[in-house]
């Protein structure tokens, strides 16, 4: 293949391998007829297939496809295998119109609940955002289709989003917002990585030289194509000059001849041309290669698909005096409140948007399940502006009142998530916590059913029986809510993102949306749980977190080996049983806590995770690995990972909240050397050991004996021992130097 490749890009004018680096209009790229290079096309994903309708490119109109549940939904079953079938089912739509690249999925981390696109993401956590991402774009590829992974990167917010710059230091970039992608660059290798629109430090992502030539090309060793968003590039030149292959989408009269004179001028190089030329044709004939004619697909497979995968990924958060799942005698007369029993949401807006083949409603799914058993009252409650009148509250509640149980269908409205566009609270409207706190003052067994893509307040939880977090959760979401409700599904899922108590407990609250242009991600690592681990703050739901209609048991953790050195991978297993007496799944969670640490760490994080499934009374042994970097940090002044040293402690949990069991392990790290220089205290010199001994032998017997018996003398810089005139600075070069000789020294 490379061959064949240099060998085109030989034979091509300057103009063709430009033309290769600009889309031929909206959806397609450019193709050179004269050596059979095809054009090819793609569309909008990721949770499920957008092919505008022809002639509508900006895409309102689509071709019907599956909408399957948002990545924030999908991303609550921690469920990689189910992932990875929805990106197969994907790719078989896509196969049969003609796509050949899917754009997604998104990994993102949710920096805050307010981010306007945060159901098109997957976690505030890098472990569980990587994860997902990989196992769909694994689905996806495997079926011959291409994805594009995005929006690299820091792209967490809509406002200002094609301007605004990501103030963000070298280490959080490693450690919070780099990662997911890297997982799923290496262990997926996606087709195409799209690039964000947003700057990073000053850079635009899609201009940025470091992000994509140093980090993405070169020490991660990405093969494939970088696409920009749509209207990402603001200077072609240097997008083409740091990394960029494709620019997206194509205009009329396409700046072709600009860049070719560029090239010309030897303003920018041709081998930047050659480079982007030489990725599209491996895509091209990727593309070409493991297209298949005529594939079809059945539509009620995979919407029975996208209601198995609805179903996984709704959460529990509530169900006091076990009221879920709904009895017979409860079911015996129901009143349904509220307008998405009937037109439910199950998608967020802007270019994910699907055209569903079909939606179905928990209103039509309960009526048929319940045909000839129990009574159904319904109650609109609010129109679909989110109003409601006097007489909508008067009949929802008399409704309810009147009923064994009411189930209420609330959420956000379609207006409030949306791409380019944050939210302004994470309170729900005013009007629909109004109708949910009268409802459960009129009744007390009311189930609150939640249809939203990022976390809410939840002001009437307390009042509450039950509370479903249903997500976004795709086209049928209504008949899954129902699966969930009467028990036909056991519900597994569990949050992928913290749900605060208030906006203003939120890690980037006093930073975000920024100003002038900027905006500083001044809580540096502490994103999400890690943040409320840090401040001690008790969210409302915490990461991780989600109830079953069974309960389970955690015993016997273990780990493969007592100590480890840095290169070595641990096996961690503990045991799980069912301990109810319904089957059910269990989402099994590891962190990892430094114990004592040079830099500033999280209390713990998240490095591994695996769904178990178990029949009453099963039980299982759950093993999970851990690798060297799950317990590295990211050194910015040496530009590197770096494992200290020390104890580990291994925290099994059933949420980030709740630790089960947990052990410890002795890490010895080879690259544990730190580096000693002039300008740190006499007290940094003197905690390490080795150092001691330097210092102590050194200032034995000279005047400098006295500095280190004083607390308030070793608080100086070692350099500072020179102004006073006490010894040279040749003195402390050569102090500092069998310092660091010392301490190398094994
Ligand atoms: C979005 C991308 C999307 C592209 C094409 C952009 O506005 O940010 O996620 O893939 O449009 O529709």
């Amino acid at each position: 293949m490379q061959s064949r490749i240099q060998e085109l890009v030989s034979q091509m004018t300057l103009e063709e391998k430009v033309s290769l680096t600009i889309g031929q209009d909206f959806w397609h790229t450019n193709g050179v007829e004269r050596l059979g290079v095809p054009s090819i096309t793609v569309h909008d994903g990721p949770s499920g297939l957008r092919k505008p309708l022809p002639r509508d490119e900006m895409g309102i109109a689509a071709v019907p496809a599956t909408c399957f549940p948002s990545a924030s939904a999908l991303a609550s079953s921690w469920d990689v295998s189910l992932a990875e079938a929805i990106g197969q089912a994907i790719a078989d739509e896509c196969q049969a119109m003609d796509v050949q690249v899917v754009l997604g999925p998104g990994v993102n981390i949710k920096r805050t609940p307010l981010g306007g696109r945060s159901f098109e993401y997957y976690s505030e956590d890098p472990v569980l955002a990587g994860e997902m991402g990989s196992a769909f774009v694994q689905g996806v590829q495997s079926r011959g289709v291409g994805t594009s992974l995005k929006h690299f990167a820091c792209n967490n917010q809509e406002f200002e989003r094609m301007t605004i710059s990501a103030e963000i230091d070298a280490r959080t970039l490693r450690e919070i917002y780099l990662p997911a992608f890297e997982r799923v660059v290496k262990k997926a290798r996606p087709w195409t990585i799209m690039g964000a629109y947003n700057k990073i430090n000053g850079t635009y992502a899609c201009e940025n030289p470091h992000l994509l030539r140093t980090i993405l090309k070169k020490e991660w060793g990405y093969e494939g194509v970088l696409v920009s968003d749509w209207g990402a590039v603001n200077d072609k030149a240097k997008a083409l000059a740091a990394g960029l292959d494709l620019e997206m989408p194509g205009r009329p009269g396409n700046h072709t001849e600009e860049i070719v004179q560029l090239v010309r001028s030897g303003q920018l190089a041709e081998a930047a041309i050659d480079e982007a030329a030489a990725r599209m044709l491996e895509l091209v004939f990727q593309a070409v290669e493991q297209h298949k004619a005529n594939v079809t697909f059945d539509p009620q497979e995979h919407h029975a698909l996208a209601r198995k995968a609805a179903a996984e990924s709704m959460v529990l958060l509530k169900n006091e005096h076990e009221m879920l799942p709904l009895t017979e005698a409860a079911l015996s007369s129901v009143a349904i409140i509220g307008r998405f029993a009937q037109e439910p949401r199950y998608q967020g807006g802007g270019s994910a948007h699907v055209t569903a083949t079909q939606v179905d409603t928990s209103y039509a799914e309960l009526q048929r399940v319940l045909a000839g058993k129990g009574q159904i009252a319904y109650a609109e409650g609010y129109a679909e502006d989110g109003q409601m009148s006097e007489e909508m509250l008067q009949e929802a509640m008399a409704a309810a009142q009147a009923a064994k149980t009411a189930i209420v269908f609330v959420g956000l409205l379609d207006k409030e998530e949306t791409e380019g566009n944050d939210r302004s609270t994470i309170d729900m409207s005013a009007t629909l916590n109004r109708l949910v706190t009268e409802i459960c003052r009129v009744q007390p067994a009311t189930v609150v059913v939640l249809c939203n893509g990022s976390a809410i307040a939840m002001p009437w939880i307390d009042a509450a029986g039950a509370v479903l977090e249903a997500g976004l959760g795709g086209q049928a979401v209504g008949s899954a809510i129902v699966d969930v409700l009467l028990g036909k599904v056991n519900p597994s899922g569990k949050l992928a993102e913290t749900f605060p108590m208030r906006l203003e407990d939120t890690p980037a609250y006093l930073n975000y949306p920024g100003e002038e242009g900027y905006v500083r991600y001044g809580e540096g690592l502490f994103v999400g749980y890690r943040y409320y681990d840090k401040k001690k703050i008790a969210p409302m739901f915490p990461f991780g977190y989600g109830l079953s209609y069974t309960t389970f048991e955690y015993t016997g953790l273990s780990v493969s080996k007592a100590e480890i050195t840095d290169s070595e991978t641990l096996a961690v297993t503990v045991t799980v049983r069912n301990s109810g007496a319904r089957a059910g799944k269990e989402i099994v969670q590891l962190y990892v806590r430094d114990v004592e640490s040079r830099l500033v760490r999280p209390v713990k994080e998240l490095k591994a995770f695996a769904k178990v499934e178990l029949a009453p009374g099963e039980e299982k042994a759950v093993q999970m690995t851990l690798e060297p970097r799950d317990f590295a940090y990211y050194d910015s002044e040496q530009q590197r990972w770096y494992i200290e040293s020390g104890t580990f402690e291994v925290l099994v949990g059933s949420s980030s909240a709740y630790i089960e069991l947990q052990t410890t392990v002795l890490m010895h790290s080879a690259s544990d050397i730190p580096h000693f220089n002039k300008l740190q205290s006499i007290a940094h010199f003197l905690r390490h050991p080795k150092a001691h001994a330097v210092i102590v032998e050194q200032f034995k017997g000279t005047p400098l004996e006295m500095f280190l018996h004083h607390e308030f003398l070793v608080s100086i810089p070692l350099i500072k021992l020179s102004s006073f005139g006490a010894v040279s600075e040749e003195t402390i070069n050569g102090i500092v130097e069998k310092v660091n000789h010392a301490v190398r020294a094994r």
